[in-house]
Order: structure tokens, then sequence, then C-alpha cells
């Protein structure tokens, strides 16, 4: 495998060009001279374009700085994920900025990280059941959710709306904050009669509970769960359409977790004839689905600026390098301590909105997409 340098010596080294990347299941790295690492990166998969764009992010935010740094990607495993953590251990690190593909799962790397002193940051996606996270850096979740509820309250129109509900993996924490917020924006509304949830019988039997515990929305998520793969998306789907009578389409509303589901799905529902207009949510601000929303395939998505996130948790790091103390906004429960954590805003983006918030804030070049106005 070829090594990618980011930091010390990138400038001149002509392996530097983020173009040369190899396609391997550990991505980039870049090494001092003595062959040690400063800050450790660990990503769930290549396979979703999500952790791509942050790797990308990283990448730009890297490009001047003295610290070596090292990303390696898990592939959804949580074993090679526990390897990945252990190379670079083995390559000294200090810091270790780490996305777990399963939040309960990534507990022993970050134990072994812990283990031999280094700073933990859970970055996105909250490392849950042990004490050796030692900060998270995120996005405001629950608001993702509440924002992707309220989308779809706001395109409704009177009552009976069909409402499709879908939830991303159990094994992330991040689906029941999403799951949290938009059950907490769209229970009244559902109480209310404006929407009927078509899909999910456990959703159905809670719907006049405005809060839910952990357990309940495990009983609601593992019905609908895409486990963030397209493929399972588009399954559930074509699961749910084929059961459910031409009454229970129309003009329909689908509360879908991320970009990469909402793509499958929206597709999905778009070849059912008994549909005649849907109304779909999404996350992550992904190219596929921002050309998505400028052709009207896609209703929304929750913007993530990934720069913010990345800059965050850089900066923690140096700070960690430093001796001084990380700045954080708040705590996040992982169900063994509470995690000080530091937290950046979402916006919504739909077509009103997609050029000032994607394209003019530099997001995104508008050569990128066709048909923009
Ligand atoms: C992230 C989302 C992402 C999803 C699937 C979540 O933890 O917050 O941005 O779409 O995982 O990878």
């Amino acid at each position: 495998m070829m090594l990618v340098s980011i930091g010390c010596g990138a400038a001149d080294d002509p392996e530097t060009d983020p173009g040369t990347t190899p396609e391997t299941e550990t991505g980039t790295g870049g090494e001092k001279d003595d062959g040690t690492v400063d800050i450790g990166i660990v990503l769930p998969t290549k396979d979703e374009p999500r952790w791509v764009q942050d790797e990308t992010r990283f990448q730009e935010a890297l490009a001047d700085t003295d610290y070596s740094v090292e990303i390696l990607f898990s592939q959804g495993s949580s074993a090679k994920e526990k390897e990945n953590v252990e190379s670079l251990l083995t390559k000294g690190i200090d810091v270790l900025i780490i996305c777990p593909h399963d939040g309960d799962g990534a507990a022993a790397a970050a134990d072994a990280a812990a283990a031999e002193g280094v700073t933990v940051i859970s970055y996105d996606r909250l490392i849950t059941g042990t004490d050796a996270v030692d900060y998270y850096v995120t996005f405001d979740s629950v608001s993702v959710g509440a924002a992707q509820g309220q989308y779809l309250i706001d395109q409704s129109k009177g009552t009976g709306n069909p409402l499709y509900l879908y939830a991303g993996a159990a094994s992330d924490n991040n689906a029941f904050l999403f799951f949290e917020g938009a059950w907490s924006v769209l229970q009244p509304k559902i109480a209310d009669g404006t929407f009927e949830i078509i899909n999910s019988a456990a959703a159905v039997g809670l719907q006049d509970k405005a809060e839910l515990t952990r357990d309940e929305m495990s009983s609601i998520i593992g019905q609908v769960t895409t486990n963030w793969d397209f493929n399972e998306a588009k399954n559930k789907a074509e699961t749910h359409l084929t059961a459910a009578g031409a009454d229970k389409k129309g003009d329909v509303y689908i509360l879908a977790p991320n970009d990469g589901t909402a793509r499958s799905i929206a597709d999905t529902f778009a070849t059912d004839s008994d549909v005649s207009s849907y109304v779909i949510t999404g996350q992550d601000a992904e190219k596929a689905s921002i050309q998505y929303i400028i052709d009207g395939k896609q209703s929304m998505t929750v913007f993530k600026d990934v720069r913010t996130l990345v800059k965050d948790s850089i900066d923690m790091a140096v700070s960690v390098l430093k001796g001084d103390m990380p700045g954080t906004t708040g705590a996040y429960d992982n169900k063994v301590k509470e995690v000080p954590a530091k937290q950046t805003e979402v916006i919504t983006v739909d077509q009103k909105n997609v050029k000032a918030a994607l394209i003019d804030s530099g997001y995104y070049e508008a050569s990128e997409f066709t048909g923009l106005e």
C-alpha cells in the first residue's frame, strides 16, 4: 500500500497529491521520518460519500500542519477498527480522533488507546459503554432529526397524511438522537391526526407518547432501520410499499434518516404508481443528494458543515498536544460517563436555499451540479 503523507514535510512530497490516494481499506497516512504519528484518525467506511468527504476535509485542513497525521478507514468492521487503532498506537500517537462504526463495539479500541495514555476524541458518533472517551466533537444530532420532522410538518396539508418512518443503524448512537429529535416534533402531529404512520406497528403502538425511552425507540428502530445501508433501505421500502394498500399511498411523507438512504427510498417510492407525490428528508448534503434536490427528487437535506467538525477536532487535538485544556460546550452521556462535548449547529437545505447554503458559502462548486439557477 502506498502511503500518502499529510502534514510534516508534505509540501515537498510527490505522494501528497490527494489524487494519488488509493482506495484501500486503510486509507491515507502520513508519518514523520522516524515513523511516528502524532494524531491518528479513524473513520468508519469509504463506502459512504459522507466519510470520504470527512477525509477530504481533514486533508484540506491539515495541509499546512506541522503535526503528523494518519487517517485509516474501518470499512464497517469493529475488528478492523481495533486493528487500525492498534496500528496507530504502535506509531506512538498521542491523540486518537475516532468515528466508531459501532458505538459499543468501539469501546475496546478506546480502552486500548486510553491504556497507552492516548487522549480519545469521539468524532460525530459517540463511543458508548466505556470511560475511555475523553471528548466528543459532534453536530447537534437531536436538531438534525427535529429539522427533518419539522420539514415534513411544514409541507403537510390537512389530515391523515401517510407517514413512512425510516431510521439509521441501531449500533449508532446518533440514530437514536436523530429519531428522538424527529419524534419530538412529529408525535404531536401524529396524535392530532395530521399524519398516519404506515410502516411500523411499534411506532403506532407508541404514538400517544411524547417522550420515548431508549428501549421504546429501539423497538421502532428495530422495525424501520436502514442499517445505514442503501440496499437495506431499498428492500425495506419495497416491502412496506407491497404491504400498504393504495389508500395508504397518494401524497406521502417519508422520514429518511440520511441522504444515502433517502436516495434509495425516494427511487423506490417514485416507481410505485399509487404514490402521486412524496416529501422525503435527508442529511449530510452529499453531492448526489444536492443534485436530487435540484432535480426535485429529494425534498431536503440537513447540512452539517464538516469543515467545522474537522476544525473543532483538530483544534482539540492540538490543545491536547500542547498540554492545554480543550474548550467544550456541553456533555453527552455515553452510558458510563458524561463526555465533555463541543457541538455544532445544522442548517435545513431545500430547493429554496440550496445555492445560498452550499454554493455561495463555498462548500461546493456550482460546476459540480446541473440545473442550478
Ligand atoms: C452520521 C451521519 C451519517 C450516518 C451514516 C451518522 O452517525 O452522523 O452523518 O449519514 O452516520 O453513515
